[in-house]
């Protein structure tokens, strides 16, 4: 049987940018306490006429300018910040790339886990349809409370993941060890758009996860842990994957000391929380940053508040440096629009409602634009 994965992978985020020492030094905090010992150095924030839409569909343009259409049947929406309780944000992203009206169109959610969920669907799509390739978008807006102990792990962005046979960046080895149980950690109620959280039950919910999940793998038959070269974990903040390696080691008695890279942190120190593009937003990072990978096993580990958790391997392939785009990641996380703290604040706080007609203000110079709310629907354009 041929291979199946990753073929190329894209990573986009908001306009707008926040510094978290000026969020530290203006809620009397140590700034320290924010980029050591949370690991995050700024969050984007998204501008009034972005969303999970415009960045989800910022982040596929350039893998279909790449790689064109053809094939492409299925186009696999993963988020925990949905736009709607019906319709799948993927629609929108499907109409706003002029895809093909032959398609599935579906949108995933189990909080952070989703993209994963969304991945080995496609895996399976592509198992029975090898021509086929699947589009899988993961896009998030993280948001808590003003004032919270979450506020400085907020964030948005966006990861656009093309899964064909015969992938060019990570092929995705077959064995996958999964956990899964009802905890009260993280959630969102329908009426809220920030979340709700236990962080300290957060921390042990997903340690938890990730060492259930971690012995189904190895009964699975899943390699040896010394058989992994890299880990890459989700990274609600970067901290948290030092955290994650640190308990995979005393779970499995392995030193593993060497097996995490920096390289998986850049990006996602930057970003902020990306939920479901959080994970793989971390795996661009580490293909990015790294030049020996070709051949190596990656080890992910992808958690989902509430809470379940996934860990898999894949190989990355030779070649995969050629496909890289650190230096367009790099200049969109340059390109933000720093924000003041009262503007951030006033965006936070701005209502957003439904069932009236509204524009949004032109803020954004990205190439598609969330315009307002008429009847009740959602309106995009494309910028021409
Ligand atoms: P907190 O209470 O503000 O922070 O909340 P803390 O007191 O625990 O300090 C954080 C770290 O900073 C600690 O490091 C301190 O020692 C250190 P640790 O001991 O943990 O290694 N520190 C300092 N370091 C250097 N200089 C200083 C200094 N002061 C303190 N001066 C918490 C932290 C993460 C709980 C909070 O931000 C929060 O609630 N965040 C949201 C929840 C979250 O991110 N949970 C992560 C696991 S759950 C998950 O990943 C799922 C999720 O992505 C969503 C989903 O799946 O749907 C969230």
């Amino acid at each position: 049987m041929t291979s199946i994965g990753i073929h190329d992978l894209t990573v986009s985020t908001a306009h707008h940018v926040i510094d978290l020492a000026e969020l530290a030094e203006a809620g009397g905090v140590d700034p320290a306490k924010f980029r050591v010992g949370l690991g995050q150095d700024r969050m984007s924030v998204p501008a009034a006429d972005e969303d999970i839409v415009t960045m989800g569909a910022a982040a596929a343009l350039p893998l279909l300018e790449r790689h064109g259409t053809e094939g492409i049947r299925t186009v696999l929406f993963a988020t925990e910040s949905g736009v709607d309780q019906s319709k799948s944000a993927g629609l929108f992203v499907h109409e706003l790339l002029g895809l093909p009206r032959t398609m599935r169109v579906v949108e995933f959610k189990q909080a952070c886990y989703a993209a994963t969920a969304a991945l080995q669907s496609a895996l399976g799509i592509v198992a029975r349809n090898p021509g086929e390739r699947v589009l899988v978008i993961a896009s998030d807006v993280a948001r808590y409370e003003l004032d919270s102990p979450g506020e400085p792990t907020q964030g948005a962005g966006a990861v656009a993941m093309l899964v064909t046979a015969d992938p060019a960046l990570l092929a995705i080895e077959p064995v996958s060890g999964v956990a899964a149980r009802d905890v009260d950690d993280f959630w969102r109620p329908n009426d809220s758009t920030t979340a709700v959280v236990d962080g300290r039950l957060s921390l042990t919910a997903y340690l938890g996860a990730l060492t259930t999940a971690w012995d189904d793998f190895a009964a699975r038959g899943g390699v040896e842990v010394a058989e992994i070269d890299r880990f890459c974990f989700h990274q609600p903040f970067t901290k948290m994957a030092r955290k994650a390696l640190k308990g995979l080691a005393q779970h499995t008695g392995a030193d593993l000391k060497d097996s995490l890279q920096e390289e998986t942190f850049p990006y996602n120190r930057e970003l902020g929380n990306t939920y479901t593009a959080s994970l793989y937003s971390g795996l661009a990072s580490l293909l990015d940053h790294d030049d020996t990978l070709a051949g190596k096993r990656i080890g992910l580990f992808s958690y989902g508040s509430g809470a379940v958790g996934e860990f898999f391997t894949g190989i990355v392939q030779p070649g995969y440096q050629s496909l890289r785009r650190r230096d367009a990641v790099e200049a969109e996380l340059d390109g933000r629009v720093p924000l003041t703290l009262a503007e951030y604040r006033e965006l936070h706080s701005a209502e957003h409602p439904s069932d009236t007609d509204w524009e949004t203000p032109r803020v954004t110079q990205g190439p598609f634009r969330f315009t307002g709310i008429r009847r009740q629907a959602r309106q995009y354009e494309v910028r021409q």
